[in-house]
């Protein structure tokens, strides 16, 4: 289909574009789901700090590392490795990348369906009345229906395909800029909310104030893990938004800037929940429903709820949406840049080859659940795979590559813009990343596999 043109390659329009596209990127589903629910079951502000430890120190790392790579050489995640080092097979991680795209994107399409279905059902008012039992029954159902999560999941990748398809400046950059900051403000609404509610100090103790007994090997590596997932590193999905960071824009202070904004929105997100659930009387370690059966409870008991709840489930909505964005662009840039085809077409085969992959762990939630490959269904497997393998396998070698493959001197002329500005941090940063990192990120693999 003929060869990508690469004088003619898109970028970002603005600093601020860089930050609100990969923030977007970083804040999701993993900020506002998963990160409540997994600091919930673990302790609460013990696994708090730990996971605010590890994005300091290995994740803003691994994430300037990603910028780095994708900047210097301006690709996609595959075509940045065979252009820094061809014959080589570093590009391995680019195909790993594209792997966990289509894993990742399967399975959050499926939760983000969710999200749609309880924002209908918020705008609906159905939520009102009932108690969390009844809740938890009604979410169970919706969950393994099949027919409902599946269309909500196609209505979900037809907005990502559609961002997707309309390119960096015009599309990507554009939607982030208006949706991020509007991310913001519904957050910083619902936590005034929650801090207000009587009995809301339970609830900000549970999340700030530490008892270290609590702490383990494995809530240590699990807050290393949700850092990797929360801030989108470890699949290349940074490489290839960094190939779109203009030559002048300091990638230093970009990386500071959005693990500080994921931070602060999950911390957000916590400071939302928790004062609710305790003030409600609910388990902080409810899990993965936490969201899903928790909050609409919440919502109910709550002045306002029905004005809440639909803020809430905007919020997520969008949140999910600006992170799967970013995961398609991975398979897009890939196949406009490597095969040569036009956006249009990259958009559209790969939004329909994730979404069939993606309808199968939808219907795995349900009628499919029989279907099981190492005693977890489709969902679970490419959740658990992504998570636990991919992403600290792809972070180990990204590090690997900037730390050891890449001469000192290529690496810090690409951070500090060829000496034009300051980076006092490299020193740190370099033996961070040839030794800190890739051993901090083999415990979680080994983690990960169940070896220790
Ligand atoms: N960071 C996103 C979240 O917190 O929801 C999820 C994600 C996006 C993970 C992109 C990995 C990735 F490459």
């Amino acid at each position: 289909m003929g060869q990508f043109d690469f004088s003619k390659r898109d970028s970002f329009g603005s600093k601020f574009g860089v930050i609100a596209a990969a923030a977007g990127s970083a804040v999701g589903l993993g900020n506002i789901w998963r990160f409540p629910y997994v600091a919930g079951e673990n302790g609460g502000a013990a696994f708090l700090i730990i996971y605010v430890l590890a994005i300091v120190s290995i994740g803003l790392p691994v994430m300037l590392s990603e910028f780095a790579i994708g900047r210097m050489a301006q690709r996609n995640a595959f075509g940045a490795f065979k252009k820094l080092a061809p014959g080589k097979p570093w590009y391995l991680i680019g195909v790993m990348g594209i792997l966990g795209a289509f894993m990742i994107l399967a399975f959050y399409s499926t939760v983000a369906g969710w999200t749609m279905e309880y924002l209908f059902q918020s705008i609906t008012n159905n939520f009102q009345g009932k108690d969390a039992a009844t809740l938890s029954t009604s979410f169970d159902s919706f969950r393994t229906s099949g027919s409902s999560p599946v269309m909500w999941q196609l209505i979900f990748m037809v907005l990502t395909a559609g961002i997707v398809v309309a390119g960096i400046k015009n599309g990507i950059e554009k939607y982030t800029k208006i949706l991020m900051p509007l991310l913001l403000l519904i957050i910083v609404a619902l936590v005034v909310r929650a801090v207000t509610l009587p009995g809301s100090a339970e609830g900000l103790a549970f999340l700030f104030a530490p008892d270290f007994s609590k702490l383990s090997a494995p809530v240590i590596l699990e807050a290393l893990g949700q850092a990797f997932f929360s801030m989108s590193i470890g699949m290349g999905v940074l490489i290839t938004y960094g190939s779109y960071i203009g030559k002048k824009d300091n990638i230093g202070n970009s990386a500071a800037a959005i693990s500080a904004a994921d931070t602060l929105i999950a911390i957000l997100s916590g400071v939302a929940i928790f004062p609710a659930v305790f003030a409600f009387g609910i388990e902080p370690n409810s899990g993965p429903g936490l969201v899903f059966i928790t909050l609409p409870s919440i919502f109910n008991n709550m002045p306002a709820g029905y004005f809440f709840s639909i803020l809430f489930f905007s919020l997520l909505l969008i949140a999910a949406l600006t992170s799967s964005i970013s995961v398609l662009e991975v398979v897009v840039a890939y196949c406009t840049e490597q095969l040569g085809w036009s956006r249009k077409v990259a958009t559209a085969v790969a939004a329909v080859a994730i979404t069939a992959t993606g309808v199968l762990c939808t219907l795995s939630q349900g009628p499919w659940d029989q279907l099981t490959l190492f005693g977890m269904n489709i969902f679970d497997l490419l959740d658990w795979t992504s998570a636990n393998l991919l992403l600290p396998l792809g972070g180990f070698f990204i590090v690997l590559f900037a730390g050891w493959f890449l001469s000192r001197k290529q690496v810090k002329d690409e951070i500090t813009n060829s000496g034009t500005t300051k980076a006092v941090f490299f020193e740190a940063y370099l033996f961070i990343i040839r030794f800190i990192a890739p051993i901090a990120i083999g415990l979680v693999f080994l983690f990960g596999l169940g070896v220790l």
